[in-house]
């Protein structure tokens, strides 16, 4: 594992940015920031690099990748995007927001991306990610950087605990400014569908465009394999809605008056909690505790997704190979 700093105003971008490049044109994987997760990319074009990704996450493989775009256009030539879907990346893109939209067969998209289904999930992300393929001019398909089921990483360090050994170039951006996963949306018979909740929120979507959104939730059908109950789960067992300390175990706070405990945002603060969320977890699991108890959070805006993941982080851990 090579990690190559890359903050905005760092100066070997330009050559580490040629670097990033080279190893994606050569089958290789590139860890690369975005303002939800680091996600671990390959060129979606080349089957090998592709396979290469679920291989080193221990992904099954039926479980569809996101494609990455630096753009709509570069979007319309993967997938085929209605009116709705259009309008929807032109308001949101690029930013946390991933779309699910029918796959153009001829789009040169591997198939093994979208694992045999005749949609594709595609987004475009904010800042260095976007720079990247724009660089590379073909769209990176890229799951969080992490191994199979586990918490999605939000910093540099984290990848270095998911894939020390392997042979990943990684692009060193700091902190995931949002800290979880994209909101992904279909739109279907004039309505839109929430296959996962995300910074992006329902209001959001229904305002942009005047249609019901709708929650699939994980009792009907499953449509996006990020909806299974056992999901970005810490080693810790979790327990939710904790009042006091529930030993042996540590507390995850939210909120005021819980000096001297791991907090999420003593202001109380959802975005700052949610940018918060895997890095705490992670922190604990390096503590070594058996359970972590965490204090309520409003479900509300952001609160909808961190609770979200925290429901699958508590969720018994027995689908195996059901996990992204
Ligand atoms: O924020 C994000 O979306 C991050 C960053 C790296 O972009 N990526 C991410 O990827 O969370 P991943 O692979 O961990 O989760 C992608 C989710 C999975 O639950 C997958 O099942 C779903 O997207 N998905 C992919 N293609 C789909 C499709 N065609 N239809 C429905 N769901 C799909
Ligand atoms: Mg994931």
């Amino acid at each position: 594992m090579q990690i190559f700093p890359f903050d905005i105003d760092h100066a070997d971008r330009a050559l580490t940015l040629d670097k990033a490049v080279f190893h994606l044109a050569r089958g290789q994987l590139v860890a690369m920031p975005t303002e939800t997760v680091y996600g671990l990319a390959g060129d979606a074009t080349n089957g090998e690099a592709v396979a290469r990704i679920f291989e080193t996450k221990m992904r099954p493989q039926f479980n569809p990748l996101i494609a990455h775009v630096s753009g709509l256009e570069m979007a319309k030539t993967i997938g085929m995007f209605d009116d709705v879907s259009a309008a929807l990346a032109a308001e949101f893109w690029p930013g946390p927001l991933t779309l699910v939209v029918t796959r153009n067969p001829a789009g040169g998209i591997h198939e093994l991306v979208s694992a045999g289904l005749e949609t594709i999930a595609i987004r475009c992300p904010r800042g260095a990610a976007r720079e990247l393929i724009a660089a590379f001019g073909a769209a990176l398909a890229a799951p969080s950087a992490n191994r199979s089921g586990r918490i999605s990483p939000t910093s540099a360090k984290h990848i270095t605990t998911e894939f020390g050994d392997k042979d990943i170039l990684v692009l060193d951006g700091g902190d995931c400014s949002v800290g979880i996963e994209s909101t992904i949306a279909s739109v279907e018979k004039g309505q839109i569908k929430l296959l996962r909740a995300g910074a992006i929120s329902m209001e959001q979507l229904a305002q942009s465009t005047g249609l019901n959104v709708n929650l699939v939730n994980a009792g009907s059908k499953i449509v996006a394999p990020g909806q299974l109950s056992s999901h970005y789960a810490p080693r810790a067992k979790v327990r939710l809605a904790c009042k006091a300390k529930q030993q042996p175990g540590a507390m995850l706070a939210f909120g005021p008056g819980h000096e001297g405990e791991l907090n999420l945002s003593v202001k109380a603060d959802l975005r700052e909690a949610a940018a918060n969320l895997y890095r705490h977890l992670r922190a604990l699991d390096e503590r070594g505790v058996e359970t972590i108890c965490v204090t309520a959070i409003p479900e509300t805006g952001l609160g909808i997704a961190i609770n979200d993941r925290l429901r699958r982080a508590a969720a018994p851990r027995s689908l195996d190979g059901e996990q992204s």
